[in-house]
């Protein structure tokens, strides 16, 4: 497809001396209102080098530019240059790209450029997966797809917290208030009530703490009946947790938590004594960071045990080896950011010059009915729960809006829990969300299921037209009638789709991707508005097939970078 605003910055590379065609594309801006041209370039930034008026500037150049058959005028309006390109031709270079890859729009052919690791979900053994797991599980299952669209392999590691004194507390709390029955029967709820229990009681009993402690030593010693409960109460917890990843449709690549690197810590301990950067502080072992005003970063306990932190080091170390990673992320809400900051920094002053690779992609809290959510008062709203409720609402939506529709129970899954997904990568991923029902399942809003009902309505615009949807249609277009100003709004936006999914890996956002659909989703409904496309006239009707269809495949694979099904019915 040719771009036509890098040609453009080339145009006027040749007539500006300071700029390189690569500053000029970043500078061209899309005029609001297409009556302006479709693209324009601002020359504020040339007048102090040029010692000449903004608007002067535009003017001089708007004149001297050499026109290229594609571009139809080239106009000057203030301080800008705004060019007009050849509607038709315009239109035929994205439809003919994007309907020559259908599918594969947007998405790299091969995955060449090298390796990213993506550190997400990790939930907390014997604790409930809650809705800040949500989160950290659909946006780093979104970059994923984000990488591999550009080219990257991507590695979905799901780092388990499956180690810690915690398990010394459970194990304690298991012996005094549950037995193996109920732990069978109610899995993690089970886990997290004699948890929360535990909590209660140790404030006025705290030899139970200590009591605790001795049993993570134990575990830590290798101790059989020890590890036996633990490993058990790790299978009971992630059968639980894959009942929720099947329900999101996510995958991982591995799932070595921190327990895996129970035996590698020595080594990563000793390189950090070897490199002079381990201090005794009353029996602890830390990394002073007082020259990044930091905390020190704790990596070893006076009682010898490990933290958090020793087990990011080592696993860091661990996948640099296994997997030379280009990237590795990490996705985790933004309270651990002082975490990341510290073990990054010890990577740092350990001298691998792949301590900027690492990056921590925080995200904010979600909170529901105003308050926070957190496992340790009991006050847990089980993700669970929300994905069924979601998928129970969009039934009862579906029943009443639609009552006809064939595979209902498979529509509001993909609905429901679309819905929810989609909610989460909204907004910039760093802001707080109020979950709202309200918002999250409106079909006329900036929504996941506005976005599926739009692609399902392209979908039936092409059966209608009796085209069979698996294959991408090959009609002989007529340009030039369809180049209305909807038309080229849409396929102007449909062009668009390569530069979001690169800025969403720069900026590690897939909330532009989400913003993106909207875009589009909205271009479509007013292209379909102006533009009756069922028509007689045979090319027209087939030309304006041929947007719906390319619209359709974009819609549906900005839909899947997001992690989000799009039904064809609904
Ligand atoms: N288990 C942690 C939690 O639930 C998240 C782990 C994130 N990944 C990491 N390598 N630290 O808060």
């Amino acid at each position: 497809m040719k771009d036509f605003k890098f040609e453009l910055a080339g145009l006027l590379s040749s007539k500006i001396d300071s700029l390189s065609q690569d500053d000029i594309y970043k500078m061209i801006e899309v005029p609001a209102n297409s009556s302006m041209g479709d693209y324009a370039f601002p020359c504020f930034k040339l007048a102090k080098e040029l010692r000449k008026a903004p608007p002067i500037i535009a003017k001089e150049l708007a004149e001297n530019l050499n026109k290229a058959d594609w571009v139809s005028n080239i106009e000057n309006i203030n301080a800008y240059v705004n060019f007009f390109i050849d509607k038709s031709l315009l239109v035929k270079e994205i439809l003919d790209e994007v309907l020559a890859k259908g599918d594969k729009y947007g998405m790299a052919e091969t995955l060449e450029k090298g390796n990213v690791v993506i550190d997400y979900s990790s939930p907390n053994i014997a604790k409930p997966f809650h809705v800040g797991h949500l989160r950290s599980t659909v946006i780093g299952h979104s970059l994923y797809r984000i990488f591999e669209a550009l080219g990257y392999h991507c590695i979905g590691v799901n780092h388990l917290g499956d180690w810690g004194t915690q398990f010394g507390k459970l194990i304690v709390a298991y012996k005094k208030y549950s037995s193996k029955e109920e732990v069978e029967q109610k899995g993690i709820s089970e886990l997290l009530r004699i948890y929360v229990l535990f909590h209660d009681e140790a404030k006025e009993h705290p030899e139970m703490d200590q009591e605790a402690r001795d049993y993570f030593t134990k575990m830590e010693k290798g101790d059989e009946e020890a590890l036996a409960l633990w490993k058990w109460f790790k299978e009971v917890s992630l059968n639980e947790f894959q009942r929720v990843y099947d329900m999101l449709g996510v995958t991982f690549d591995s799932y070595n938590g921190e327990a895996f690197y129970n035996d590698k810590m020595e080594a990563a301990i000793k390189e950090l004594e070897d490199k002079g950067l381990i201090e005794i502080s009353e029996g602890a072992k830390i990394v002073r960071l007082d020259d990044e005003n930091m905390a020190p970063c704790l990596i070893t306990k006076n009682d010898g045990s490990s933290l958090y932190a020793t087990r990011d080091i080592t696993a860091a170390k661990y996948r640099k080896e296994t997997y030379d990673f280009k990237k590795c992320i990490y996705v985790t809400a933004l309270q651990q950011n002082l975490h990341f900051a510290q073990w990054f920094k010890v990577i740092e002053k350990m001298s691998y010059d792949w301590a900027g690779d690492l990056v921590h992609v925080p995200f904010g809290m979600v909170s529901m009915e105003g308050g926070k959510l957190s496992t340790r008062s009991g006050n847990v709203i089980f993700l669970e729960d929300i994905l069924k409720e979601a998928v129970d609402k969009t039934r009862s939506i579906i029943e009443e809006k639609n009552p006809q529709l064939p595979n209902k129970e498979d529509v509001a899954q993909k609905v429901g829990i679309g819905a929810v997904i989609f909610d989460d990568m909204y907004n910039n991923i760093i802001k707080d969300i109020q979950f709202s029902w309200e918002r999250v399942l409106n079909f006329d809003g900036e929504t996941g299921p506005y976005v599926q009902y739009t692609h399902a309505r392209a979908c039936s615009v092409l059966k209608k037209a009796g085209l069979d949807l698996d294959a991408i249609p090959r009609f002989e277009i007529d340009y030039s009638v369809i180049s209305d100003d909807a038309t080229v709004g849409i396929t102007k936006e449909l062009a668009d789709f390569n530069s979001v999914i690169k800025a969403a890996a720069e900026n590690y956002e897939p909330s532009y991707i989400a913003r993106y659909a909207v875009d589009l989703a909205q271009a479509f409904n007013k292209f379909y508005h102006d533009n009756p496309i069922l028509v007689d006239e045979k090319k027209l009707k087939e030309s304006r097939l041929s947007v719906v269809a390319a619209t359709k495949y974009t819609l549906k694979n900005a839909l899947y970078l997001l992690g989000i099904d799009a039904p064809i019915q609904m």
